[in-house]
């Protein structure tokens, strides 16, 4: 419906990017489950209006009421989203016009005009993302391959249009190293040296989430770190991040070391137990991947900041090195258990995973017995207990109980029942 409604337009419709690279990824005994579609209009006689990519969805929201549409004016955008089927999740198609970008200055969002489909799959990362098939006739079902992008699925090759793609938008480093690792491909040995040629004359520097950045920049950074650190792969792509120098874009200093490597493959071991076990509450493992990065280095409450992280994360981050001293200078001082007990419900259970990982042994061992096991451990007596026992009710109760729970943590009493 939507070929024959652009069709009586007089436009060009294109399904591009990531779906046509899917589609030639696919062999023919898997079903592509394609949930985010990018299509393109471009004008077949004449040029198209900037519009036509949105008159085109609101033609289609209103063929389809149930989907819901938004439109990004000043990109000439507009998606539309079909709810969650709970078989094939949801649908997202976005429909632009065909159009080329001007970055006025590097890393800035782009300027955009509409143009023609050669124009638009040039602006584009890399050469497999800027195919296109034509949905509308004559030529329906053409493959446009006017970079060798075909070439490069083929030969498993990330490879950038032209020299300049990673200074005008540095997140492309992040998505380099994303489709190399997630379609296990090659970064081409020119582009790589593109990526250096960026990292080192500074890229990172002038964008730097530091000071001054770019909202508009820090907003796609944070979409890229997130989409790699929710990964299965994440593992393979942070390596390659490091490798590329890609991790100076959060600060400078930041760096994975192997002793910070170690805490981020601990704190991921420790996760799996904890959210396996159904005391605890889930959090997102991305987040805290994340929280021991940036708890790497001083600056990194800023970078939390600028990348808008939740109040929580940034709460934590703040007090995280103030809490680990404290931490690693009293917990080795406590005596017993019910000591131990007492002094760490004083924390936050995620904050507890976040320093036990950056401690030795001994400190890692008593809190992760705290966390899956002793804070767990009810007293032996209750309120009715005591009542059966002649006491009467008070606000002593609280004490008591407290007490006799110490003293089975303790071992010096024994569970009667
Ligand atoms: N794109 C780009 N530069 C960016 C982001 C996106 O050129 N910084 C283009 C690419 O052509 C990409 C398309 O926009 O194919 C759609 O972007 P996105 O949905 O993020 O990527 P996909 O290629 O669809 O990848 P995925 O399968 O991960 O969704």
């Amino acid at each position: 419906q939507t070929a024959t409604y652009a069709q009586q337009q007089g436009w060009h419709l294109y399904l591009v990017g990531g779906g046509v690279r899917d589609l030639l990824l696919t062999d023919n005994h898997t079903t592509l489950n394609l949930q985010d579609i990018d299509l393109v209009v471009d004008g077949f006689h004449r040029a198209t209006t900037p519009e036509a990519g949105v008159k085109l969805a609101e033609a289609l929201q209103a063929i389809y009421p149930q989907s819901r549409l938004s439109i990004h004016g000043q990109f000439q955008t507009a998606a539309l989203l079909w709810h969650k089927d709970p078989q094939l999740g949801s649908l997202w198609l976005d429909i632009a016009t065909a159009r080329t970008e001007f970055y006025p200055y590097p890393a800035a969002n782009p300027e955009v005009e509409s143009s023609s489909i050669r124009q638009d799959l040039y602006r584009r990362d890399f050469t497999i993302n800027a195919l296109a098939v034509r949905l509308t006739q004559p030529h329906q079902g053409e493959l446009l391959d006017f970079f060798g992008g075909v070439e490069d699925v083929r030969s498993h090759f990330i490879r950038v249009l032209h020299p300049n793609s990673f200074i005008e938008d540095p997140t492309r480093i992040y998505r380099a190293v994303r489709f190399a690792v997630r379609l296990n491909f090659d970064i081409e040995t020119q582009t790589r040296e593109y990526i250096d040629y960026a990292v080192n004359s500074g890229v990172f520097e002038r964008v730097s989430l530091e000071k001054n950045s770019i909202p508009a920049l820090t907003t796609r950074l944070k979409a890229e770190l997130t989409y790699i650190l929710q990964a299965q792969y994440w593992q393979p792509a942070l390596k390659l991040l490091q490798e590329v120098g890609a991790l100076r874009c959060l600060h400078r200093n930041c760096q994975i070391t192997p002793n910070l490597w170690w805490q981020i493959r601990c704190l991921d071991r420790w996760l799996k137990y904890y959210h396996a076990d159904s005391y605890n509450p889930s959090v997102s493992s991305w987040l805290l991947r994340l929280e021991i990065i940036l708890s790497s280095f001083p600056e990194g409450v800023i970078v939390a900041n600028n990348l808008e992280l939740p109040k929580e994360s940034i709460q934590r981050l703040s007090h995280l090195s103030e809490n680990n001293e404290k931490i690693k200078h009293y917990l080795p001082t406590c005596q017993n258990i019910s000591e131990k007990v007492e002094f760490l419900a004083n924390y936050q259970s995620i904050t507890l995973l976040l320093i036990a990982v950056k401690n030795s042994k001994p400190i890692r061992r008593t809190i992760w017995n705290y966390l899956m096991h002793w804070s767990k451990v009810k007293s032996p007596l209750d309120g009715k207990d005591l009542q059966k026992l002649g006491y009467k009710p008070s606000k002593l109760y609280k004490e008591i109980l407290n007490k006799v729970l110490a003293l089975y943590l303790d071992g010096k009493i024994k569970n009667q029942r």
